[in-house]
């Protein structure tokens, strides 16, 4: 069976799907990122079905989302100057700030039981919408099954999820094509959880020197949650084999991996391939970090529909503008 598909341009499916999630129900929707999975974030049973539908561990806490700055700060125990610096210029946008969670309001299930939660006010004005409508905070992680790539269309929501889902509400493709910024405030300083669409350049002026805390999870350590899922190892993945590669051994790349499987095999590079061997799907993304990110997940999503078994990736500039990208190439190809 398939979910209904809404168009979102419609105010009558907004009011629809706000109905859903006030009945405790599942809706996937755009946000400026990717497509959400969202059920109401104040109901520990409505969230459960979420956890149900990605088959996501327990362990692995959720981002709410809410209309506006003050909701948020309503779910927060403390609001530092740093929340009101980085919400009063990313927010609406595509930043999540963890902070200290007030547990009368946000359930155990959204945090993993920990001690804060993440939040995020998003600009789309669909997403917006649907939350003003809904009138209660939206818990969403990406609409897709654990690990999988994240959905930057309706089609890839519905296709992720089939009919785990109540409702998808399309608002066409997304803007950035890549998460979020996670960044934590709840400790003595600031740090960036994971690398998104919000770059740390643009952190930076307001919390100068931020930092990354790399990776270094492949799985819930014993007895604790991670101090963010989103570190996971791999993550992000397609289903065809992603290997990242230097430019100058990719021709020889794509030979080996061709010689392995009958089935077309994909390449995705900055500028265009010259001369790509036969059987070879190949994608130029361009050498603009933000065009390049809302490409790629798109262009993943297809290169798995057209059969590839492989996909060899130029990898990217080692510069902070680039840092989300190679985060996301780095999950999906170990
Ligand atoms: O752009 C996005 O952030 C999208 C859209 C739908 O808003 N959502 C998304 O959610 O990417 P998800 O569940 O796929 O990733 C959420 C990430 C986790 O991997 C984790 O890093 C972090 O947010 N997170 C959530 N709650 C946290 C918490 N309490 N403490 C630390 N990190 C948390
Ligand atoms: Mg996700």
């Amino acid at each position: 069976m398939s979910p209904r598909v809404l168009p979102a341009a419609d105010p009558a499916a907004i009011e629809e799907a706000a109905a859903v999630l006030r009945r405790g129900g599942l809706v996937a929707f755009p946000t400026e990122t990717v497509y959400g999975l969202g059920a109401r974030a104040d109901r520990a049973e409505a969230v459960a079905k979420i956890f149900a539908a990605k088959g996501r561990p327990a362990w692995n806490p959720l981002i709410v989302h809410v209309a506006g700055v003050a909701h948020a700060r309503s779910l927060t125990l403390s609001w530092p100057d740093a929340a009101e610096a980085l919400a009063s210029r990313f927010w609406p946008g595509p930043l999540t700030l963890v902070l200290p969670r007030d547990p009368s309001k946000v359930p155990d299930l959204v945090c993993a039981g920990g001690p804060s939660v993440a939040l995020r006010v998003p600009a789309h004005p669909v997403a917006h919408a649907l939350l003003v409508a809904a009138g209660v905070p939206v818990a969403a992680p990406s609409a897709n099954r654990f690990q999988a790539l994240s959905p930057t269309t309706a089609e890839h929501a519905r296709r992720g999820l089939g009919d785990r889902v109540d409702l998808i509400l399309d608002g066409g493709p997304c803007d950035y094509g890549i998460e979020s910024t996670v960044v934590d405030l709840g400790g003595v300083v600031p740090v960036v959880l994971r690398a998104g669409a919000v770059s740390r350049e643009a952190l930076a002026e307001l919390l100068p020197g931020v930092g990354l805390r790399e990776a270094s999870h492949d799985e819930a350590p014993e007895g604790e949650a991670l101090a963010s899922p989103g570190m996971l190892r791999r993550h992000y993945a397609p289903r065809a084999r992603l290997l990242v590669v230097r430019p100058e051994a990719l021709h020889e790349a794509l030979a080996a991996l061709h010689s392995e499987a009958p089935s077309p095999v994909g390449c995705v590079t900055l500028r265009p391939l010259a001369n790509p061997p036969a059987g070879v799907i190949a994608s130029a993304l361009g050498e603009d970090p933000v065009a390049y990110a809302r490409a790629l997940f798109a262009t993943l999503h297809g290169l798995d529909d057209r059969g590839c078994s492989a996909v060899a990736i130029e990898a990217v500039p080692e510069t902070t503008a680039w840092e989300a990208v190679r985060d996301r190439l780095r999950r999906a190809s170990s």
